[in-house]
């Protein structure tokens, strides 16, 4: 196993993290144009609005796994983990657009949707701590900031992630098991960032 992801970790040093941004990009302009020909069914704001929903929240859980993938498994993902934030913001941003511009449409109606379907509280609340963090996500701001603060700040990811995942939660209707599992997976990703790193220890002994 060991082999494995020194292998994957001696590929990944060779691939640049640049094309991550075209290339993530790429399926919104195919679900765009999915709904522009007709191919989402009889609501297609809704579904591009569900569909980008659910791969803002993929994003935000694989960057969120960036890190305990590096810890316990070894997997240097890191010089990706600005892209897939980056790519994350840029999907939910669309997601809060499609809902403005397609769904409510009507701008009294955005406020009082804001203030009064909790849902969209929490979604709000998640999308506003995005901001700041898609706002320093470049190596100006880490310099400015320094690194101390500069992580501190990004802290807001272990709240913003889950908030996210509670945002699916209330969303579906009826009793569906499909939001528990990504927000169970979100809460095991944050519980493993408490666990001390035995593991890597033991494996550089190892390699010692
Ligand atoms: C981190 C922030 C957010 C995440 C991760 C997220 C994720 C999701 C997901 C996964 C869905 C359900 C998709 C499905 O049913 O397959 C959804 C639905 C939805 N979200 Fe979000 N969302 C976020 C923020 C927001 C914001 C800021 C708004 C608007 C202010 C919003 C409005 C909605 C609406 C209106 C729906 C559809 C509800 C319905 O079925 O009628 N979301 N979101």
């Amino acid at each position: 196993m060991l082999l494995v992801i020194e292998a994957m970790n001696k590929a990944l040093r060779r691939v640049p993290a640049w094309p991550l941004y075209p290339l993530g990009a790429l399926p919104v302009l195919w679900l765009f144009w999915q709904g522009v020909q007709g191919g989402l069914g009889v609501d297609p704001a809704k579904a591009i609005e569900h569909r980008l929903g659910l791969w803002g929240l993929w994003l935000l859980i694989a960057g969120l796994a960036v890190t305990p993938l590096g810890r316990f498994a070894g997997l240097r993902l890191i010089k990706f983990r600005r892209a897939i934030g980056l790519l994350a913001f840029f999907y939910i941003l669309t997601h809060l657009l499609v809902w403005l511009v397609l769904d409510v449409q009507i701008p009294a109606q955005i406020w009082a949707d804001i203030v009064k379907r909790p849902y969209i509280t929490i979604g709000m609340a998640a999308f506003v701590m995005m901001v700041p963090l898609a706002l320093t996500s470049n190596n100006w701001s880490l310099r400015k900031l320094g690194p101390v603060r500069w992580r501190r700040l990004h802290r807001l990811t272990y709240i913003l992630v889950p908030l996210g995942a509670v945002h699916f939660v209330m969303v579906v209707k009826g009793w569906q098991m499909e939001p528990f599992y990504y927000l169970g997976i979100v809460l095991v990703l944050l519980v493993l960032r408490l666990v001390p790193t035995a593991i890597p220890a033991r494996r550089r002994a190892l390699k010692s």
